[in-house]
């Protein structure tokens, strides 16, 4: 036994097992028939079992947008596990997460704090609620060229200047592990009664060893999201959202859920999680001991690598940088005259290692409890290969700008121009393409995000600035990705139509 209930149970599992074991004779969906309908080339690599558990919500099976049985029982063990006072299981990630969480606090028009760098799904939230963002800076490393949280001073001051703010919103960890003041930034916005919703996609472990970073609610978020797909043993997809709040209405909150999900659920995502939730409750501490362990040595082991860094604990304190995730390994390549794309690549081509992100300067390698010391070793072989080979340092750009930037350390965005309109009016206004360098003026209807940073540069509703285009076209001379616009060229922009 584990605190109140019993979590090494699995309730979810439980039942769908015991209606493969009773044999029942199907006439229900999916079509495939427990696997016998599937085409045998996907039938035979995958196996009868998981054919078998893919099933519908008949009785028995409860119902995933509205559960009173089996499914209600395993969220139950997961709000326990997570110190939630409710836990919903998510079948669409915490994109979907990211977009409940919002519909449930923000109404249309009314003004929600948000971090520039919030992941792309926000906007979604943004455009389905209606709400109006009031944008925060993230504070930025020019060295690592890097973009990190924001702080408590940032969200009070934010505060400050729009005291009619519904809630407010934050991402921590991002993407490379670096975690928030959350505990101070809880406290600046409970202090004037707004609720706090953490985008924790990447934190679903916090909670279950000491040494990681303190989780979100424990924190005082009042909503959070985990994709327990990314970082435990749930599969892909799945992701749970959490609530601890006297400031969120649950009947508002169950409504919006229900919205989001499909009523034919994946039961085998939906036991995914259940499991994964046991797996924590009753291992996680010794799982993410070993984790942690590998993650740390392997780092020592990279920066041993002359041309190599992977930054670790001696970034704690800088701004925005509050704590760290040490599963997260983030491998900066730039001395070694590699961008961090072809790092990515020349690891996956000769030496079959595949990292979870690159940008310019870095690849992210994951550690997770599925990590094995053979594949540490592997990735740790590769890079010392990679940094063994003479490579000057004249690949970051043809131009030049992103030397100049290196060396001069410039890493300015432009400011985020005046806001015409919300996201959601602009996403649904009548649009029209036009020539981006003769969009100024125009109001955009679509974001524009170069990685790095990963900092959307322009958004659904903004006007686009001179000092906007200029910006994106040097940064496209110099390589720099664009995710976002419909024309990836970005010869053209999607901007709200002239006659609306
Ligand atoms: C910070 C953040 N939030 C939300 C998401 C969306 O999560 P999912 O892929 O589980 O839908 C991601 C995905 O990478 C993310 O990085």
């Amino acid at each position: 036994m584990v605190g109140r209930v019993d979590q090494s149970r699995t309730p979810y599992f439980d039942v769908l097992l015991d209606y493969v074991d009773s044999g029942v004779i199907p006439f229900h969906t999916p079509g495939h028939m427990q696997g016998k309908g599937m085409d045998p080339a996907l039938r035979d690599f995958l196996g009868d079992n998981v054919l078998a558990i893919d099933l519908t919500q008949i009785r028995g099976l409860d119902d995933l947008l509205q559960p009173t049985e089996a499914i209600e029982e395993a969220q139950e063990l997961a709000a326990e596990a997570y110190a939630a006072n409710h836990s919903f299981f998510l079948i669409n990630g915490s994109t979907s997460g990211n977009q409940i969480m919002m519909m449930t606090a923000v109404n249309p028009g009314e003004k929600i704090a948000i971090p520039r760098n919030a992941h792309k799904s926000a906007m979604g939230g943004l455009i389905m609620s209606g709400a109006h963002p009031v944008w925060m800076k993230p504070e930025v490393d020019e060295t690592l060229h890097m973009d990190h949280t924001v702080t408590p001073e940032t969200v009070r001051r934010t505060l400050d200047e729009h005291p009619d703010l519904a809630a407010v919103y934050v991402v921590s960890p991002t993407y490379y592990g670096v975690a928030a003041d959350l505990e101070g930034i809880a406290r600046v916005a409970h202090e004037r009664d707004k609720p706090l919703l953490v985008d924790e996609a990447w934190g679903p472990h916090f909670h279950f060893h000491p040494d990681l970073p303190i989780d979100a609610l424990e924190a005082g978020a009042d909503l959070c999201i985990n994709s327990t797909h990314k970082m435990l043993g749930s599969m892909s997809q799945t992701a749970m959202l959490h609530e601890r709040s006297p400031r969120i209405r649950l009947d508002r909150l169950k409504a919006v859920v229900k919205l989001f999900l499909s009523t034919s659920p994946n039961l085998v995502l939906v036991a995914s999680l259940d499991v994964a939730r046991r797996q924590m409750a009753t291992q996680g501490r010794a799982l993410l001991q070993r984790t942690i362990d590998l993650a740390n040595d392997t780092r020592r082991r990279l920066n041993e690598i002359p041309g190599v860094y992977c930054f670790g604990e001696e970034q704690i304190g800088k701004p925005g940088v509050f704590d760290l995730d040490p599963t997260k390994i983030t491998i900066t390549v730039k001395d070694l005259g590699y961008t961090g794309y072809e790092a990515e690549e020349i690891l996956r081509r000769r030496y079959n290692v595949q990292c979870e992100l690159a940008d310019l300067f870095n690849c992210l390698a994951l550690f997770t409890i599925g990590t094995t010391q053979e594949a540490a070793d592997r990735l740790v072989y590769g890079v010392k290969e990679l940094a063994r080979e003479d490579r000057p340092i004249d690949v970051f750009s043809p131009s030049g700008v992103l030397e100049r930037r290196l060396k001069t350390g410039t890493y300015a965005l432009p400011k985020i121009p005046p806001i015409r309109m919300n996201p959601r009016e602009a996403f649904l206004a009548d649009t029209e393409f036009v020539r981006f360098k003769e969009s100024a003026g125009r109001i955009c209807a679509e974001v524009i995000t170069p990685y790095p940073p990963g900092i959307p540069v322009i958004s659904p509703g903004e006007e686009i600035t001179r000092e906007i285009i200029d910006y994106l076209r040097l940064e496209q001379r110099a390589g720099v990705r664009m995710q976002g616009p419909y024309d990836s060229e970005l010869r053209e922009i999607r901007v709200v139509s002239s006659q609306t």
